[in-house]
């Protein structure tokens, strides 16, 4: 907008401001969902099923009923009406599991609800889910993690290009192997919840919630009810990780309950039912075939991928996310199907698609630059596109290169020897491995709310929410940047539906959406301060041309001339005026036809430990160095990236969850059993961002960082493991057992 004068004070953007909500949080003031306890309110806890498939024979509620405190017991019985969501468009009415709890009375995984209990307190609902009595025929499930295509079916092609059976068949050096990633159950710290209250017309959500607006447009159709008779609000979240991105049964059950017994009622998923009833990264067996010529020009990548997913939901994890443009590959093919299991919904977790994809194709990568005694960097930057393959379009901002030579400079990949078991260190045997991340980058559809107001301060209203990587802060960064205005004077307002509507908080996507719309609003809020400082009769700016003004470091002044410069809420309050508004918004570029290749890249160097006398192996160190456009916040980047880098451990190392054979249950449901990385685990990390701004998605050039960095952790993992022990990991997590029995001593 003509007029507007580059802030020449130093900018907050890139900076490494701390949390602009971390004074709330260390305090505990930051209201988390499960934290609102409002009058008169009730506890709800759902009701299992303990079988994983069959029908419910029989349900006896007289003894919960009387169990002192409680209020009702609601089943297929009893419940009302619950409907359906109409079908998804976009991300708009999305959820994972579309039947209604206690639809009908067939029982498809363990644990899925089939009744639920209220009562005075949590303890007294409780006891009374203990005493629903529940009686099933069981009919014979499945949760085997042996996958296989059904019968008569066959795989979706999804990319294609040139001839892979042909390509392959008559390629000098090829790999064909076969990876598979367990089932990881997504363990934010906090647990789901939902505070429902009902007013006689309208419901009021507290909802751990990663995405408001379409939270509440699922509520309102499953609960019958117009839209705008309901307001979800998730102010704070204990992170989500894609599990909270979509509504789940117990959100319903809660708002029922609350309308029923004309009381609010807490509903909070406990740790087991984490493990069982909101979603988890599902199971994927990929089958993955590349070859090459014998210097290193790739030649074909097929890229099979199936992912179990439950009986009524289709989820497709998306493994061949980033296989298509990765490399410069002539002959491609993508191809998934899905594999119905007797398991709970799958849903998105972290870098879905990409993150087990990667761990496959770039597995396999590693295979081929062993099968061609080619270094693994080298392969790689042999195989760099020109452009991206798959839609014939340019990147956008690709520095792959540069991200696995300044990563290999700073690992000291050069002295590496390639000899498996050759590389010891303090009596320990070395591995090192490298793999490249590359994850999606677009914006969704965004709306936001500036106001200038006469105290000198600024606040920003936009209907995302935080999940926990820093959205209040980088916002506060961007208004404080734009405005002139110090950081600690704007004011971000997040998680209501109440607000304008916002971005999910998926795909790592939120940063790159809001900039557009929050930076039109708050131009629009300086215009109208300009507007109102030469529109005035008094002041300095009286009589005064719009072109004879300007706006820099949050004053008005003459243009050019910074002597003459008023704080905008001076000139506001001259006027009586309480406050310039301005509001904007943005559209996505997700899901409509690309122009340009956007991503994001990495890559990722790891050293292991091994020590088989011992049967120890560590992750000792990682570099990591990511090219997500502009970083606007260093501190929270740098955050995002070791924490996806300790999920990346996790994922390697750790994480799976198991289902009993025998019952279908999900055994290791608890935070002791299902192993995560812990402190005692965590490799030193180095994270460098090189911040080079991708323009095509906004003024700053950010693409928004989160997922990226756990893409690519587990296959390098996986490389310096063989490096160190001569192991191929095909199937996560490695297990020492296997490295024990299998190891090739040098
Ligand atoms: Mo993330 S899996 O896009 O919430």
């Amino acid at each position: 907008m003509a007029g507007v004068a580059e802030t020449a004070m130093e900018s907050v953007i890139g900076k490494p401001v701390p949390r602009v909500d971390g004074p709330l949080k260390v305090s505990g003031t930051a209201r988390y969902t499960s934290d609102h306890n409002l009058e008169g309110m009730l506890y709800a806890v759902p009701v299992c099923a303990t079988i994983a498939k069959g029908r419910i024979r029989s349900l006896n509620v007289a003894a919960a009923e009387s169990v002192r405190g409680v209020k009702a017991v609601y089943h297929r019985e009893n419940i009302g009406k619950v409907f359906r969501t109409a079908p998804a468009m976009g991300f708009s009415l999305m959820s994972d599991e579309r039947r209604p709890p206690f639809e009908d009375d067939v029982i498809r995984y363990w644990g899925q609800y089939v009744a639920v209990v209220v009562a005075e307190t949590f303890q007294q609902a409780q006891a009374g889910a203990a005493a629903v009595q529940v009686s099933y025929d069981a009919e014979p499930h499945d949760v085997s993690t042996e996958l296989a295509l059904p019968a008569g079916e066959s795989l979706r092609e999804e990319s294609k290009r040139g001839d892979v059976a042909a390509a392959f068949a008559s390629a000098p050096v090829k790999i064909d192997a076969t990876y598979v990633t367990p089932a990881e159950t997504h363990n934010p710290i906090e647990l789901h919840a939902s505070v429902a209250a009902w007013d006689g017309q309208s419901f009021t959500l507290y909802e751990t919630s990663q995405a408001v607006w379409n939270q509440r447009e699922v509520l309102a159709q499953m609960l019958g009810v117009p839209l705008d008779n309901v307001r979800v609000i998730s102010r704070f979240l204990g992170s989500g990780f894609g599990g909270k991105l979509w509504p789940w049964p117990h959100s319903v059950l809660a708002a029922v309950a609350a309308r029923k017994l004309n009381r609010p009622v807490k509903l909070v998923v406990s740790r087991r039912m984490m493990f069982q009833n909101v979603g988890h990264r599902p199971l994927t067996q990929q089958r993955v075939r590349v070859s090459a010529k014998a210097d290193g020009t790739l030649l074909s990548l097929d890229h099979e991928a199936l992912n179990h997913t439950a009986i009524l939901d289709d989820f497709s994890e998306g493994c061949g996310e980033a296989t298509g443009y990765l490399y410069s590959v002539p002959n491609v093919r993508i191809a998934s199907a899905l594999v119905r299991r007797n398991v709970g919904s799958a849903t998105a977790m972290r870098g879905p698609g990409a993150v087990p994809g990667l761990y496959a194709t770039e597995s396999a990568m590693d295979e081929l630059a062993v099968a061609l005694k080619m270094d693994p960097v080298a392969l790689r930057l042999k195989n760099e596109p020109k452009l991206d393959e798959s839609l014939g379009l340019p990147f956008s901002s690709r520095h792959m290169v540069e991200c696995l030579q300044v990563g290999a400079e700073k690992f000291g990949w050069a002295r590496r020897t390639p000899q498996v078991g050759s590389m010891k260190a303090d009596g320990k045997t070395l591995g090192w491995g490298v793999a490249v991340a590359s994850w999606i980058a677009a914006r969704f559809d965004c709306e936001a709310k500036v106001e200038l107001r006469a105290d000198g301060s600024a606040r920003v209203a936009c209907g995302t929410q935080d999940v926990g990587t820093g959205t209040y802060t980088v916002l506060a960064q961007v208004v404080a940047d734009k405005a002139g205005v110090p950081l600690d004077r704007v004011e971000v307002v997040l998680g209501d539906t109440t607000l304008p509507p916002g971005p999910i908080s998926g795909g790592s996507m939120v940063t790159s959406s809001m900039i557009p719309a929050v930076g039109d609003a708050t131009r629009q809020a300086i215009e109208t301060v300009l507007l109102a400082a030469t529109s005035s009769k008094t002041g300095p700016f009286a009589g005064k041309k719009r072109g004879e003004v300007e706006f820099a470091n949050g004053r008005v002044q003459l243009k050019g001339d910074a002597s003459s410069g008023v704080g905008f809420g001076e000139v506001l309050a001259a006027q009586n005026l309480s406050v310039a508004t301005g509001s904007g918004k943005s559209g996505a570029t997700f899901g409509a036809k690309p122009t340009v290749s956007q991503h994001s890249f990495g890559a990722q160097f790891v050293e292991v430990t091994w020590q088989p006398e011992i049967a120890r192996l560590r992750v000792s160190r990682v570099v990591t160095v990511i090219d997500a456009g502009r970083v606007l916040n260093l501190r929270a980047g740098r955050n995002q990236i070791e924490g996806a880098v300790m999920m990346g451990v996790g994922m390697a190392m750790f994480e799976q969850t198991e289902y009993d054979h025998k019952t279908g249950a999900t055994i290791n449901n608890s935070l002791a059993d299902y192993l995560m990385t812990t402190h005692a685990d965590a490799p030193s990390v180095d994270v460098t961002f090189l911040d080079y701004p991708d323009l095509t998605l906004n003024e700053y050039g950010a693409r928004g960082i989160g997922e990226i960095g756990l893409a690519g952790v587990a296959p390098a993992i996986t490389a310096a493991v063989y490096h160190a022990t001569g192991v191929r990991v095909r199937r996560l997590p490695i297990r020492i057992e296997d490295l024990l029995a299998n190891q090739k001593l040098a």
